[in-house]
């Protein structure tokens, strides 16, 4: 029985719409990921937007539960239902059905389709809610039915957000394999397993906690596939599925190790994990230092930690993704076409992550020694936080050796963190945008009309006048800035990567168009007043005409690089004006100077054919079909406008762009760069701007020709080069023999100082530097003197000169005629001694 697809059919057959899986990083600040079938449909709930026709769908959404409110990564191994990627079924009223329905259509699937027995199932509902339990009556005993209070049954997607009481059914597994003093109902125990929950959208909680309730009370149903699948196929865990099994067999190929089910937390983990990782990478999420990317680390390298304990030390975790496309890439068409992409990624990773598991574990040991019988709770969280060790493992790892974790410590540590994280993802909330009027603009006027493509003037009607707040006002003065909606406009708004028209109404200036919730809206400083219904002129900046080169050469640029680079690159973002474009994408590494050439040849050749710009209407599936590149996560409408160059380029896409691809002139590529793991960035400029900038070299070329006086500046560089390095050693030369006085007896170098340095080398040199030579240098360091003396073909010797110097500062020592070492210890004496020393050579050679 292919769930999946009874569940959907049975509610398509009840009138709702069937709609695809929404991606994983929903469109919605407040959250981390997609953590419920509801999230995607947020703003319909609330009536930020107009419900749609009809107003209710069913779906199977791709959901993951690790970071954010609904956090379930620590559990995943250690129960049989927790996971951090699963799927979620769904079905969805937008005040259209509400309690006695939904129920209806959850009992019905229950027990006719899915055939669960009655005897088996039980529900709850809320403390207070009395209709519920009414309506529950009906089908099953009243004896049945629990109530719950606000832990168990109130369910809300985030600290903000739609949220209401709610309805679980639940699934008497029997006693046989359930003896755990939690396994009644209602405790927390494996038994009683909850296959479904009915959420009553009643309210939307703000920031600060208060509830408002919806616009009409809806419904959001879920119930995860993984325990529907486990119950229809007569198994107690999750894990021995047919969705995890096949993984975890991989595993126990790798390890060698067949799996059991009380000693193989660490074989769930992997399989759980790797499919988290598989989807989050294929629909472009990168790890990455922090937000979601550090996320997704987390789960990879808690699942090559749970490798490494079971005898894997190199990355394996890779393999496994074969394996995942395999389970779901029919469902999932996507995994299969990034597949190399992400094992790429993946290893990658594995690699880095394997370096720091030894150190966490020299870490360990290091703290061991230190330890006498608790262990500390700082470095605990250090190794759960950096190197990935959960304090389970710490606290395994620790009872071998008799000891114990300070584990008040570690929770304060961690809460701490938590509250941190929490912070971090609390979002910004695009609270302006939401407060907005936008909702009762839509229902008034619809959708505005942007004849953009093809007018860059017009004279349009003002439909409405919004502050800067986005409240409705009806007149904008002179001198105030705020947002007109044009009932038809030129102006084209930020999207897909380019940025929102400017220009003129009137005499007043367009500083930029967006969009907000699919109104067009320019924003505008008004050098005049403006009122609703005004005949305005509208005229488009001619910074658009680059801006349509820039736009299209984009295009071009990212079919050349999967032309050049594979078709794993896929657009990670970009950023389209009118004197720049830049262009993210999905690429392992740095790309080399002959790849970056290549794409820009390539993006030249298509330019230079001339090929003439085709735009074609179609359906979003006809369009998928025909090959046009979509965006992953993109929300598009049923009806999609599909642009192609010649046969270079097929790609969705609501932009402007040139007729003809000759009209984009040159394209260059001036910048690569990283952005982050896995994630490479292009920057590029074409038409008049290639001249720019060429004009911008030319003239620095100049200026170093002028400065250089020369026209071949290599040489002269050359040149500059060389003088420098003769400079350096003249003056390495001065210095060293500025440092000692020399003097001059009879043809003798006479050389009589202190010297800051090695003496006895100093000594070799001045030897080696002059014919005749008696030198004696005194070092001082550390209140301690050394002496040295050295003679070349004088008539002194070594020996006697140090040792009467020696006497003189309270030491002793002696040597060869030519050379001659000594200690001192009074160092008042250093100048009467050197005075000795030299009426002592003078008297010797004069
Ligand atoms: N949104 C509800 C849940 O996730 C159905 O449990």
């Amino acid at each position: 029985m292919d769930i999946r697809q009874e569940y959907l059919n049975f509610f398509k057959s009840k009138g709702h719409e069937v709609v695809a899986s929404s991606p994983l990083v929903p469109n919605d600040e407040t959250l981390l990921f997609t953590n419920a079938g509801m999230v995607p449909f947020k703003d319909i709930f609330t009536g930020k937007v107009p419900r749609p026709t009809p107003p209710i769908r069913t779906s199977c959404q791709t959901c993951i539960r690790a970071g954010g409110k609904h956090n379930d990564l620590d559990n995943v191994g250690y129960t049989a239902r927790h996971h951090t990627f699963f799927e979620m079924l769904g079905n969805f009223s937008f005040g259209e059905y509400f309690k006695k329905e939904a129920i209806s259509y959850a009992w019905e699937f229950v027990t006719e389709i899915l055939k669960l027995p009655k005897e088996r199932l039980y529900v709850t509902v809320h403390e207070k809610d009395d209709e519920a339990f009414e309506i529950w009556a009906k089908y099953i005993d009243k004896e049945r039915i629990y109530r719950f209070g606000d832990k168990d049954n109130f369910w809300a997607m985030g600290d903000t957000g739609p949220c209401g009481p709610c309805s679980e059914i639940f699934y008497d597994q029997g006693s046989e394999h359930f003896n755990s003093d939690e396994d009644y109902m209602g405790g927390d125990g494996d038994r009683f397993l909850e296959i479904w929950n009915l959420v009553f959208m009643q309210f939307e909680r703000d920031i600060n906690g208060k509830m408002t309730p919806l616009p009409k009370p809806s419904i959001d149903t879920g119930m995860g596939l993984e325990r529907v699948v486990a119950i229809k196929e007569g198994v107690f865990s999750n894990f021995d599925s047919s969705l995890f099994m096949p993984l975890i067999k991989e595993v126990e190929k790798l390890v060698n190790k067949p799996y059991e089910y009380k000693t193989g937390a660490s074989y769930r983990v992997i399989s759980d994990h790797i499919r988290s990782v598989t989807f989050l990478l294929a629909q472009g999420v990168n790890f990455d230092k922090e937000g979601r990317g550090y996320v997704l680390r987390r789960i990879l390298r808690r699942a090559v930690r749970h490798g490494y304990l079971l005898g894997l030390k190199e990355p394996f975790m890779y393999k496994l993704v074969d394996k995942v496309c395999e389970l779901m890439g029919e469902h999932y068409t996507y995994l299969n076409d990034k597949k190399e992409f992400v094992k790429e990624l993946i290893l990658l990773e594995e690699e880095r992550f394997y370096t720091t598991i030894e150190s966490g574990i020299e870490l360990f040991n290091a703290e061991l020694e230190n330890t006498k019988s608790i262990f500390s709770g700082e470095v605990a969280f250090k190794l759960y936080d950096t190197y990935g060790f959960p304090l389970d493992l710490t606290a395994d790892m620790l009872r071998e050796k008799g000891l114990k974790v300070d584990e008040a410590k570690f929770d304060e540590l961690m809460d701490e963190q938590r509250a941190k994280s929490k912070a971090n993802w609390k979002g910004s909330g695009d609270t302006a945008k939401a407060s907005g009027d936008f909702k009762n603009l839509l229902e008034k006027f619809g959708k505005n009309e942007f004849i953009g493509y093809e007018n860059l003037e017009s004279s349009s009607e003002i439909l409405a006048i919004l502050d800067e707040n986005f409240t409705q006002i009806s007149e904008l003065k002179n001198g105030q800035t705020g947002w007109i909606m044009l009932d038809t406009t030129p102006f084209y708004a930020t999207s897909g990567g380019q940025r929102g028209d400017s220009g003129t109404i009137n005499n007043s200036k367009v500083i930029t168009t967006d969009k907000f919730y699919e109104l067009n809206l320019s924003k505008v400083k008004a050098d005049e007043n403006f009122k609703v219904g005004d005949v305005v002129k509208c005229i488009v900046s001619s910074d658009r005409a680059m801006t349509i080169r820039h736009h299209s050469a984009t295009h071009l640029l990212h079919a050349a690089l999967r032309k050049v680079l594979g078709t794993h690159v896929t657009q990670a973002g970009s950023s389209v004006e009118a004197n720049r474009l830049r262009f993210d994408f999905s690429h392992p590494k740095a790309m080399s100077s002959d790849e970056i050439l290549e794409v820009e040849r390539l993006v030249n050749a298509e330019i230079l054919k001339a090929d003439s710009t085709k735009i074609e209407i179609m359906n979003i599936n006809d369009a998928k079909k025909s090959g046009a590149m979509a965006l992953f996560g993109e929300k598009y409408a049923d009806n999609v406008r599909v642009l192609s160059f010649g046969d270079f380029s097929k790609e969705l896409c609501g932009g402007t762009h040139v007729k003809n691809t000759a009209e984009i002139g040159v394209f260059m590529i001036v910048k690569e760069s990283g952005v982050s793991a896995g994630v490479r960035r292009v920057e590029a400029i074409c038409s008049l701007e290639v001249l720019k900038e060429a004009r911008n070299l030319q003239n620095e070329l100049s200026e170093i020709y002028t400065t250089l006086k020369t026209n071949s500046p290599l040489l002269a560089i050359e040149k500059l080069k060389n003088e420098i390095k003769e400079l350096k050693e003249t003056l390495k030369n001065a210095s060293n023999s500025k440092a000692l006085e020399i003097s001059d007896i009879n043809g003798v170098k006479v050389v009589v100082s202190k010297f800051d340095g090695d003496i006895k080398t100093k000594i070799d040199e001045l030897k080696n530097s002059h014919q005749k030579v008696v030198a004696l240098l005194i070092n001082i360091k550390d209140e301690k003197i050394n002496i040295a003396a050295g003679v070349k073909d004088a008539n002194i010797k070594a020996g006697e000169l140090v040792k009467a110097v020696a006497g003189i500062l309270g030491g002793g020592g002696g040597g060869r005629d030519d050379f001659a070492t000594a200690g001192g210890k009074d160092i008042t004496k250093v100048d009467d001694a050197i005075n000795f020393a030299k009426n002592f050579i003078k008297e010797k050679l004069s």
